[in-house]
């Protein structure tokens, strides 16, 4: 096995990333283990940048070299009102990846999420007509890609466009330009940068009629000249799911269609999968008295993680990541959705005030057993 150790003596450094080591001691770093396999990223939330969480700071800068921001690129932070952007948190962000030389993601340009009230509609709140759409995009993209052009490596271009059955879905986008939307949104990313790297993102990407999809859609933007250089994996996934084998499949084909292939939001959740419709239906319909009942079903470690369960959590992650090593070859990047188990989407998502153990940090901002086994040996 490759081994990169890469040598710290910061002891501030040192007391953030591993409860174990001592001052003056080697540190082992994710990001240096993997250097000739793919990017180690981590995904940033605001607080982070403006200096609320000094040890994720710690963290990210000893053993990430890929940042994408969580939430401040997404359209309706970037431009609430037609005309009107909010920078500041981009900007910032921009900056904290190039003081520390890291790859820095931009995330996302077209999405139904997360997305202005105003962006795809009219002042009477209808849908606006194609032509209109087509120019704010263009609008949006330019005025975003454009911005931080040679600074930012690659942009999620399209986020979420497919549903699970394999069709489009049907979003404003979809509903106002059909399946155009989609090279639309490369040709004008591309316009505004050309240099920089473009993604196709979603998640349950190991889901079969999924994988068909992006494959087609994939080779079809190629077939018209168009650029596209990877297709993310978000890659949220659980104890039971997915199946690695498809997993597996996933990475294979999309690697076949001559893309990078990126894992650009991974976290596993240690918790009982909810079942959308089923449990979180039911729950929004109880009693504050009848969710605290249900909630014991469902935020089953709010005191921690149960050794035994740990145990099969890093066990997980443990194949999960040797997948990644073993296509190597095909995966270009690996981000974790955030750092430390305290700040993931995962404690509120999709049943708020769960205490949930997805990332590769724990509370305590110590590395995971499954990964500090991986480096240190
Ligand atoms: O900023 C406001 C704050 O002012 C307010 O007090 C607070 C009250 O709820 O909300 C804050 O905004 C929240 C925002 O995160 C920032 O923390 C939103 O409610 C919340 O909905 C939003 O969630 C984000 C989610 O995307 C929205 O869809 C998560 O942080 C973010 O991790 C998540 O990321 C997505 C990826 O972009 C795409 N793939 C799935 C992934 C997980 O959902």
């Amino acid at each position: 096995m490759k081994k990169h150790l890469f040598c710290y003596f910061a002891s501030a450094l040192l007391a953030a990333s591993c409860s174990s080591a001592k001052e003056g001691q080697q540190v082992a770093t994710v990001k240096d283990h993997f250097k000739d396999d793919f990017l180690i990223g981590a995904a940033i939330p605001v607080r982070h940048i403006n200096g609320e969480d000094p040890k994720a700071d710690s963290i990210v800068s000893l053993h990430f070299n890929s940042i994408v921001a969580e939430n401040c690129m997404k359209n309706e932070v970037l431009q609430p009102r037609e005309g009107e952007f909010f920078w500041d948190d981009a900007d910032k962000f921009v900056k904290y990846g190039e003081d520390r030389d890291m790859a820095i993601i931009g995330h996302t340009l077209i999405w139904h999420s997360q997305l202005a009230p105003w962006f795809t509609v009219d002042k009477d709140g209808n849908d606006v007509s194609p032509e209109v759409l087509k120019q704010r995009m263009k609008d949006h993209i330019y005025a975003v890609v454009g911005r931080y052009k040679g600074r930012v490596k690659g942009w999620d271009v399209v986020n979420e466009a497919i549903e699970d059955d394999g069709s489009y879905r049907k979003s404003p986008f979809y509903r106002i330009l059909g399946e155009e939307y989609i090279p639309l949104a490369f040709q004008y990313a591309h316009e505004a940068d050309p240099e920089a790297e473009l993604y196709i993102n979603d998640y349950s990407m190991f889901n079969p009629r999924k994988r068909e999809a992006y494959v087609r859609i994939v080779n079809d933007l190629k077939k018209q000249g168009l650029r596209i250089d990877g297709i993310g994996m978000q890659s949220h996934i659980g104890m039971d799911y997915p199946a690695l084998d498809e997993y597996e499949k996933s990475i294979v084909d999309f690697s076949g269609t001559g893309c990078n292939v990126m894992i650009t939001e991974l976290d596993m959740s240690a918790l009982p999968t909810v079942q959308m419709s089923a449990d979180v239906g039911s729950m929004a319909k109880m009693s504050p008295e009848e969710r605290k009942e249900a909630m014991k079903k469902f935020d089953v470690y709010p005191d921690g993680l149960p050794e035994e369960v740990s145990k099969q959590w890093n066990d997980r992650m443990a194949q999960v990541v040797a997948l990644y090593k073993k296509h190597a070859d095909k995966i270009s990047r690996v981000t974790w959705w955030g750092t430390t188990d305290g700040m993931s989407w995962k404690n509120g998502f999709p049943i708020p005030g769960r205490t949930d153990y997805p990332l590769l940090f724990d509370r305590n901002y110590n590395l995971k057993p499954f990964m500090a086994e991986i480096i240190e040996n």
